[in-house]
């Protein structure tokens, strides 16, 4: 998948990750609680980004490794990993071929990494693999309602895929999860928000378009009539969820998930 994976990494490359997945750091914090991650297992982050998951799980004496394709985000993640004094081993590789041996970690998670991956059943599939026998695979996912699936659906409805992939957000779904780890996984998914807080929509809206690179990619592609058509839905969308007056206070809606396959 060469030509597919070149595509993910330039896109994560775009704008500016590092200050989105700063933003993420809860939700890495609480998997590892929810996970209940204990001092020396050995845990996998996949597509780790700017390392939220690895760390937390350095946090609490895990031995972490963290997988992902794009190797300045990995970079970004090594110096926060050096700044904290925590040891992790990142590496750059695939989550539809991690480039780890079959049943070697008792923890393995990725918060909202692996559902960008393109082949979806072949990345749970990895998952699966990975996982120890009576380990546990902990994830979180955007959900299709909430902010961060409408707003990919929107790239969508505006810059169609080449090909008919799958929404991303299928992860955020018990459906999509039964139907990626088979009806045999035992899995408990619980609904949770990530608030977002801006000095205000529009702000918000703006900084979305100069840093998140998935949007960055759509509004590249469109010509100017197309992306004001994008900005103007993205902007209707973020207005509808803001639960506060003059600021952005929003939330982002995903599902945390553990699965025992
Ligand atoms: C939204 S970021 C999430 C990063 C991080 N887990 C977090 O919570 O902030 C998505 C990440 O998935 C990575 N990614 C996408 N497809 C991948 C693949 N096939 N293999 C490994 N990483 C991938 C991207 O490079 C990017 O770092």
């Amino acid at each position: 998948m060469p030509d597919q994976n070149d595509a993910q990494t330039r896109t994560w490359a775009t704008g500016d990750y590092r200050s989105i997945g700063a933003r993420f750091l809860l939700a890495a914090e609480l998997l590892c609680e929810t996970a209940q991650l204990r001092a020396g297992e050995a845990h996998l982050d996949v597509a780790t980004g700017t390392g939220n998951v690895a760390l937390a799980g350095a946090r609490r004496s895990a031995r972490v490794t963290a997988i992902d394709l794009e190797p300045e985000l990995l970079a970004h993640a090594a110096r926060r990993a050096e700044a904290e004094g925590l040891k992790v081993d990142f590496r750059q590789g695939d989550a539809q071929a991690l480039p780890v041996p079959d049943h070697s970690y008792d923890l393995v998670t990725s918060t909202f990494g692996v559902m960008f991956a393109r082949d979806q059943e072949r990345a749970a599939a990895e998952l699966v693999r990975v996982t120890r026998p009576g380990g546990r695979i902990a994830l979180a996912c955007w959900t299709p309602s909430g902010y961060m699936g409408r707003m990919l659906a929107l790239n969508t409805a505006h810059v169609p895929p080449a090909s008919r992939a799958k929404p991303e957000s299928r992860w955020g779904t018990m459906r999509g999860l039964r139907e990626l780890f088979g009806a045999g996984a035992a899995i408990e998914a619980a609904t949770r928000d990530l608030w977002w807080r801006f000095p205000s929509p529009d702000e918000h809206v703006r900084a979305w378009c100069a840093t998140y690179g998935p949007t960055m990619v759509a509004l590249g592609s469109l010509d100017e009539a197309g992306r004001r058509a994008l900005v103007a839905d993205l902007t209707a969308l973020v207005h509808e969820l803001n639960a506060d007056g003059d600021t952005l206070l929003m939330p982002l809606e995903y599902l945390e998930i553990v699965i025992r396959p």
